[in-house]
């Protein structure tokens, strides 16, 4: 084995909360190495998240890689339930006294987060398998791992594991350390990305019989657009032609009529489910983002949770090492928490208002309709909605 590499916080994962947290703890002096699985490249080719809360936003900011977002990033302010053959527009803007989203890809944010660690000269060490944390119940942690065909030890103070869903932290997590919550919805989302103009200028979330389906955006030329599938279906069975005919289908008439379709340039079917691990902190071991918590896309609060999740533990770790205070630390767990379940109680209710549930049968149906309605007539009802949309405060 070579010698170890020593540093101060060793993050586990380059997808955007290993990328931010190491942006935000460099820019208060503190030393972080990345060790990501996959390449750089695998990683900006995964087409995920696209709607920014400001206090994302905010932080993005804050952690200097704002500026290509705020100058090709495209600001909502509201947008639109279809149902029942007409579109229904949630006016965010005016419902929450003056908050907007930001419509800018995840790709995007990955790749300026990227560019702005090379520029500093962090060290990220891409393709490095058999990544294992050890030891962070001590207070010497390390992390053991193969890099360039060799095995390799990275000693650090902290480890934080930014490393998804599918990562080794949350898995190396002794028998009963943590409590998992999970729903798993029974139908998917098929997304298709395509160099075609938006069909609206802004999103379109519909209910239909036939399923739900969300018409979103990259840009002025680029659309992302997603409708439920079956969790069985396989991309291949989906032709193109396939999932522009169903999507027509499922828009109301106006709308359909002045669809622009074009050849995909991605489509990948992801699963829906609400997913929490708790605590989030054990010993000097850190989940943050989607190692420990997963919602259903329908609220668009995935990847805005993950910046929450950082915000907090870039603010702990730099109390812990500028005022010598381990209360951020100590409150890490439970302040993420408060968030994460306030976001997934909002994204398991959008889902459940406007997809098509295999066996709730035709009351399901009915009082769907009824909160529709609801929704769209009451100015209390569309408030609570815009208020969740936007995104709680932090420390709400
Ligand atoms: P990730 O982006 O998953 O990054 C984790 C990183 O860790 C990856 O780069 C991975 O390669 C790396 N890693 C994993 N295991 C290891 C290991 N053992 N060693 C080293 N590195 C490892 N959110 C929305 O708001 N809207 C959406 O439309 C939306 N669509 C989504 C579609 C899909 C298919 C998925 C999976 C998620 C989607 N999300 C969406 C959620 C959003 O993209 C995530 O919340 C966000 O990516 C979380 O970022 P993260 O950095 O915590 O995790
Ligand atoms: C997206 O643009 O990918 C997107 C937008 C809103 C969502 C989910 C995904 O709720």
């Amino acid at each position: 084995m070579s010698a170890p590499l020593r540093t101060q916080v060793a993050i586990i994962g380059a997808g955007p909360s290993g990328l931010l947290l190491g942006q935000l703890l460099h820019r208060a002096g503190i030393d972080n190495v990345i060790l990501e699985r996959q390449s750089a490249e695998h990683v900006l080719g995964r087409i995920r998240a696209g709607v920014l809360e400001q206090t994302t936003c905010e932080l993005l900011d804050a952690a200097g890689v704002g500026a290509r977002m705020h100058a090709e990033g495209l600001l909502h302010r509201g947008f639109e339930l279809c149902f029942g053959g007409a579109r229904h527009r949630i006016d965010l803007h005016g419902l929450t006294g003056g908050k907007q989203v930001m419509v800018y890809g995840q790709t995007e944010i990955t790749r300026d987060l990227m560019a702005a660690r090379v520029h500093a000269g962090l060290q990220t060490l891409y393709q490095a398998g058999e990544v294992v944390p050890h030891d962070y119940d001590t207070t010497l942690p390390r992390i053991t791992y193969h890099h360039d065909g060799q095995a390799r030890e990275l000693r650090c103070d902290f480890i934080a594991g930014c490393d998804g869903y599918h990562g080794a932290c949350r898995a190396s997590a002794p028998a009963g350390a943590l409590t998992v919550f999970e729903r798993v919805f029974p139908f998917a989302w098929l997304g298709v990305l395509a160099d075609t103009p938006p069909v609206s200028h802004e999103l379109i979330y519909s209910k239909h019989e036939r399923g739900f389906a969300l018409c979103s955006m990259r840009s002025p030329t680029r659309t992302r657009y997603y409708v439920q599938c079956s969790p069985d279906d396989k991309v291949e069975q989906w032709s193109d032609a396939m999932f522009w005919d169903e999507l027509r289908r499922r828009l109301d008439p106006a709308t359909a009529a002045t669809l622009a379709t074009g050849p995909s340039i991605e489509k990948s079917i992801a699963a829906l489910r609400c997913f929490v691990a708790e605590p989030m902190r054990l010993g000097r071991l850190f989940l943050a983002g989607d190692a420990a918590h997963i919602v259903p896309p329908t609220g668009a609060k995935g990847l805005n949770l993950a910046a929450s999740d950082v915000h907090y533990l870039s603010r702990a770790l730099i109390e812990h090492y500028a005022e010598h205070s381990d209360a951020g630390i100590d409150h890490y767990s439970a302040r993420c928490l408060a968030r994460i379940w306030k976001a997934e109680r909002f994204s398991s209710w959008m889902t459940s208002l406007l997809h098509r549930f295999p066996d709730t049968g035709a009351i399901g149906e009915r009082l769907q309709r009824a909160e529709l309605d609801y929704l769209t007539g009451s100015h209390a009802a569309a408030t609570a909605l815009a208020e969740n949309y936007v995104g709680l405060p932090f420390d709400a």
